[in-house]
């Protein structure tokens, strides 16, 4: 559609000069100005003639009439002026020879804008704390993290993605009193993550109490917890040999969930890296005169900008987690020199991320604009909130879980003798929480549905995955016996499918303009629901007529494409059956 919308403004801004020569109109403005008319019958685009008024000096209904009688390309099949409106049909024959050949030609990467080439990227999500449960709470940067940094990458961005574990803090200390008191390594190292779980949650629940199960609080074990903190941060070679131990555990345990969703990390640099890096942005938060003392703790004062002050140190000297943050990024920009550095975390972080933003424009870094925080709201299951501090968490794994078993059940009525069902299963269960979670715009809060998610009739991940699957079934049985690209369009079905298709690098760009890949998850959707209009209405491979039949098997063919392009972008597996 860009290129269509090119070509049509190209129209208009030639007809305008006709109209008056000193009109200054550029085609890319005119470009955006066209819209997508409420009703397809009004046509496929529409151009608004009022902003042009005053200029031309003419009424908006003139200028529309007059030049809906001067355009004339190959892109346009009809133009009609409506009410100040210019109203243009596509031509169906342009769809043919440019849409659907440069979709043939380019397959999977057709629609991929060419904007990042030499330019890297940097994006920081995931990034779990670890030794605590890996929960429902993490989906969200997890995997609007990865669909963004897919996105940049069409693009052509060079990215750098980062799981920024939390591989330090007080959480350690309480895993190791846990583990001294009541572990042992054997049953820590085969038990993987309900292991770890079962003892944070212990450890949690001993310290804060818990009626329901009858315990009594008991405040010390958090003195301990903090002392054995303490002792890792002393270099205490028995504590750090333990932390390191319990690290390697919990980033395995939640690779399996990564692997799941076809994720991997190019840098798993995390909080624990940065404890040497900090002192010198210390100092020099020190020697720009930024750092306050304030009851003996150090921070920076921003009520000059309307937000609470950053803090640096705490009393005992300790960092916090904005001063690592401001030492990573330092790190990044050296390493990568990125374009961009994004961070991916739920709205509860807003104010963190202003704040060390605003420390690091103050610090004279002139990278400061090149930070970007992604926020989104938060997830709750079937109306109950989560909480990682007690049992009642839902963790991701067993979220999944739930997930591909039910659709096992499924599969197991409706087709019982698929090959690999397993895979398939897993597949679409994954997939079905993955594409639920990203047709909601990033920033809503989400009250996930099981039953929803899953249904293979509504606009779900089952029925798109379902679609590209229809989509590879009609490929494998039609013989395709004609090369030609005399390609011919008899069907609205057929014209609306490659209409469609036309918007993909659209789509493409306002994902990345808006960091929204839920924009992607509509952009399927609506795909999903035009190929299956076509496919219902129109016969494929048993089509008499041989153009037509070819025309129609070569559009599934160049749907399967933009689909499973698509799909990738948003970490939903491509099903060939289903
Ligand atoms: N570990 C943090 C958490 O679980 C998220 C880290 C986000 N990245 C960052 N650079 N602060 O809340």
């Amino acid at each position: 559609m860009q290129t269509i919308k090119k070509r049509i403004a190209e129209q208009i801004v030639n007809a305008v000069k006709g109209l008056n020569a000193e009109a200054e109109l550029n085609t890319a403005d005119v470009a955006a100005m066209l819209e997508y008319p409420p009703d397809a019958n009004m046509g496929d685009l529409a151009f608004p003639c009022f902003r042009l008024s005053k200029t031309l000096r003419r009424s908006p209904v003139q200028i529309a009439e007059t030049l809906a009688q001067g355009l004339s390309c190959d892109v346009i099949e009809q133009a009609t002026a409506v009410n100040g409106y210019l109203n243009i049909k596509i031509s169906n024959a342009y769809l043919c020879s440019h849409v659907l050949v440069d979709i043939l030609e380019k397959k999977e990467s057709y629609g991929a804008p060419d904007l990042g080439k030499g330019k890297t990227v940097v994006l920081d999500y995931s990034s779990p704390n670890l030794a605590k449960p890996f929960h429902i709470g993490h989906l969200g940067t997890t995997v609007i993290g990865h669909a963004i940094k897919n996105l940049h990458e069409f693009a052509g961005y060079q990215c750098v993605g980062i799981n920024y574990i939390g591989d330090w803090g007080t959480q350690f200390g309480k895993l190791i009193v846990a583990y001294k008191k009541w572990g042992n390594r054997e049953e820590v190292e085969n038990g993987g993550v309900d292991a770890l779980v079962d003892l944070y949650v212990r450890i949690n629940n001993a310290i804060s109490g818990n009626e329901e199960q009858g315990i009594v609080p008991d405040p010390s074990l958090a003195d301990e917890a903090r002392a054995e903190f303490h002792k890792m941060e002393m270099g205490d070679q028995e504590n750090l040999e333990l932390w390191r131990w319990l690290v390697k555990l919990s980033i395995k345990a939640n690779d399996k969930i990564y692997k799941q969703l076809g994720i991997t990390f190019d840098s798993y640099k995390g909080e624990s890296s940065y404890t040497e890096d900090m002192p010198a942005q210390i100092e020099k938060l020190r020697n720009e005169g930024l750092l306050k003392i304030d009851d003996g703790a150090s921070l920076v004062d921003l009520s000059e900008y309307g937000m609470p002050p950053c803090l640096i140190l705490k009393r005992d000297g300790s960092t916090l987690y904005p001063t690592r943050d401001i030492a990573a990024a330092y790190d990044r920009k050296k390493l990568y020199d990125f374009e961009k550095c994004i961070y991916v975390t739920s709205t509860q972080q807003i104010l963190h991320f202003k704040q060390w933003f605003k420390v690091v424009e103050l610090m004279g870094y002139d990278w400061y604009d090149k930070l970007v925080h992604v926020p989104y709201g938060t997830v709750s299951i079937n109306g109950a909130k989560l909480a990682t501090r007690t049992g009642n968490v839902v963790l991701l794994k067993d979220l999944f879980d739930a997930a591909v078993e039910k659709v096992k059940g499924i599969m197991e009525e409706k087709n019982p003798d698929l090959k690999g069902r397993d895979d398939v299963a897993e597949a679409v269960g994954v997939g079905a929480i993955v594409f639920y979670y990203l047709t909601n715009t990033r920033i809503k809060d989400i009250n996930f549905n099981l039953e929803d998610a899953l249904s293979f009739d509504g606009n779900t991940g089952p029925y798109v995955q379902y679609t590209y699957a229809r989509a590879c079934s009609v490929l494998e049985k039609a013989k395709v016996e004609n090369t030609s690209s005399d390609f011919i369009i008899t069907r609205n079905e057929e014209a609306e499918l490659l209409k469609v298709m036309s918007q993909y690098e659209e789509r493409v760009l306002n994902a990345l303009q808006d960091y929204e890949p839920s924009v992607i998850a509509r952009f399927i959707l609506d795909l999903a629901v035009a190929f299956n209009k076509f496919y219902h209405e129109c016969r494929i491979a048993t089509e008499a007529d041989e153009a037509i039949r070819n025309t129609r098997i070569k559009l599934t063919e160049a749907c399967k494409y933009v689909l499973g392009s698509a799909f990738s972008l948003i970490c939903l597996k491509k099903t060939e059956k289903v």
